[in-house]
């Protein structure tokens, strides 16, 4: 029996899983590594604690399966999150900056304040924000003793989280990446396929340090074979939220899934087409294969699971988030208490860094119940303000089209009922909430040759849980209405 790898380094945990032939998962492990915060709105890991923590669950699921029986191996990956090595070494020269670090917030404002917005978008489809790499990898140069000297002499490399764990699981032969998250960085056209002169000169980045793009599935190079007991080729690599998206086998125009853990991820495929938002989506690429990009609009809301993790860790409102569903079933219907979950700006379509958390509608009969309903009702207000951006950017999809859902936090039927209600749309969830690791499996399967092409992988695609759209059009209407003006009160109150 032959499997595929899949390597899912996340923003909190490692994870490897096997899948056998049939795509089914048959071994898994994962590791939790530590947080850094090192400043308000810093945030980083430990490049060392990433690549330990890979090693460790990979070695896990090969001992478990034979490590002559994975036939490759498919990587993904948080996306934007910066490493800076040193190529004779593979040493980082600094701790990786993750996603949400917003160091470079200042930055980011000049760069936009001098008109520099409107060809950054242009050409990478996404905002000027301190959420993509760009801006992370100019700090790292400024601010390590020496680094921009040995960037120009050509002695670091950059990556995402991808391209150093292939560097790493290649003993250093490798320095690639694939389309999807170089298209995180803001430093790639994605129109062109190329990395982009202009922004790297605005940015002081020397090209030197880039790695190389290819497809999502393509050759990566072979595992060096002290590290897992074999030979192993890399096959498949792409950014967490495309990997999900090919998971779910979004791969006709109008498809769109939206993934549920930390925050939540809507990509919408849109095919050969870049649409350009007017309602500030980001415009990125869904995945690449045989040299074809297929792309995708994307809203990206940065808290959704994590709500629930502040009731229950910050709070302490609950002590299990399994105990979330129950509670908000509880809650008195008479009483609206809305939260809007903040916690670090507001994401898509706001894209607010400035906006604080909020809750609205308390009384004096409001308690665990009620905060816990409104942190599940977040997530399907935030997602039908994501719906509703991407249904004025591309009419094309009807509204009543089906919503495709994954992530940890699906698991939560009175969320994805809500979603459907709130939206006015059947949500489906598969079997497998896996989605993303058995995306990066697919990929790389197909690359070998062990799994099927992207239509028998569709026509295969199953739904286990539908939920359909109960709300009366009214309520629906009104809630929403709540909704949008608790997110106006919550940016009205942080300005300064
Ligand atoms: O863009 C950030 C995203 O890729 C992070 O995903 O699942 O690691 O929180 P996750």
């Amino acid at each position: 029996m032959q499997h595929i790898l899949a390597i899912d380094q996340g923003t909190t945990s490692s994870r490897a899983i096997a899948f056998d032939g049939q795509m089914q998962p048959v071994a898994s492990a994962q590791r939790e590594f530590t947080q850094h915060f090192p400043d308000s709105g810093w945030v980083e890991h430990d490049p060392e604690d990433i690549w330990t923590t890979t090693l460790q669950v990979c070695r896990k699921v090969a001992q478990q399966v034979g490590a002559d029986t994975i036939s490759a191996i498919g990587i993904t990956n948080q996306r934007e999150t910066t490493v800076i090595w040193d190529r004779a070494t593979g040493a980082p020269i600094h701790n990786a900056i993750v996603w949400q670090d917003r160091r470079t917030a200042d930055l980011c404002a000049h760069l936009r304040a001098n008109g520099h917005e409107k060809l950054i978008t242009a050409r990478t489809g996404l905002l000027c924000d301190p959420y993509f790499s760009a801006t992370k990898i100019k700090w790292l140069l400024d601010h390590v003793p020496g680094a921009r000297a040995r960037a120009e002499a050509g002695e670091l490399a950059f990556g995402t989280i991808d391209s150093f764990l292939i560097w790493r699981l290649t003993g250093g032969k490798v320095h690639a990446t694939d389309a999807t998250n170089a298209a995180r960085t803001m430093l790639y056209d994605i129109h062109d396929g190329r990395w982009d002169g202009d922004i790297c000169a605005l940015l002081d980045i020397p090209m030197q340090l880039l790695p190389d793009v290819r497809d999502c599935a393509d050759d990566f190079g072979t595992t060096d074979p002290t590290l897992l007991g074999a030979a192993i080729q890399i096959a498949g690599a792409a950014g967490d939220q495309q990997a999900a998206t090919v998971g779910q086998a979004c791969f006709t125009p109008s498809m769109m899934k939206s993934t549920y853990g930390t925050g939540c991820f809507a990509l919408l495929n849109t095919g050969n087409t870049p649409v350009r938002s007017r309602n500030r989506l980001l415009t990125t690429i869904a995945y690449q294969l045989d040299g074809q990009p297929t792309y995708a609009l994307e809203g990206s809301i940065f808290i959704a699971g994590a709500a629930v993790q502040w009731l229950r860790d910050g709070l302490g409102v609950l002590s299990d988030a399994r105990e979330a569903d129950a509670m908000a079933a509880k809650a008195d219907p008479s009483q609206e208490v809305i939260l809007v979950p903040a916690f670090t700006g507001l994401g898509a379509p706001y894209w607010n860094t400035e906006c604080r958390g909020a809750v609205f509608g308390l009384t004096r009969n409001s308690g665990p119940n009620e905060f816990t309903r409104a942190a599940l009702q977040a997530v399907g207000f935030q997602t039908q303000d994501l719906l509703r951006a991407m249904a004025a950017d591309w009419p094309e999809r009807p509204k009543s089209a089906t919503l495709r859902v994954d992530g940890g936090m699906t698991a939560s039927n009175y969320t994805m009922q809500f979603l459907a209600d709130i939206t006015g749309a059947p949500v489906d969830r598969p079997p497998v909430l896996e989605t993303t690791a058995l995306g990066a499996a697919w990929l790389a399967g197909m690359q070998v040759g062990l799994y099927p092409d992207p239509d028998t992988f569709a026509a295969n695609w199953r739904c286990a849980t539908s939920f359909t759209p109960q709300m009366p059009e009214n309520l629906r209407s009104s809630s929403y209405t709540a909704w949008q003006a608790a997110v106006q009160a919550a940016m009205q109150a942080s300005k300064r």
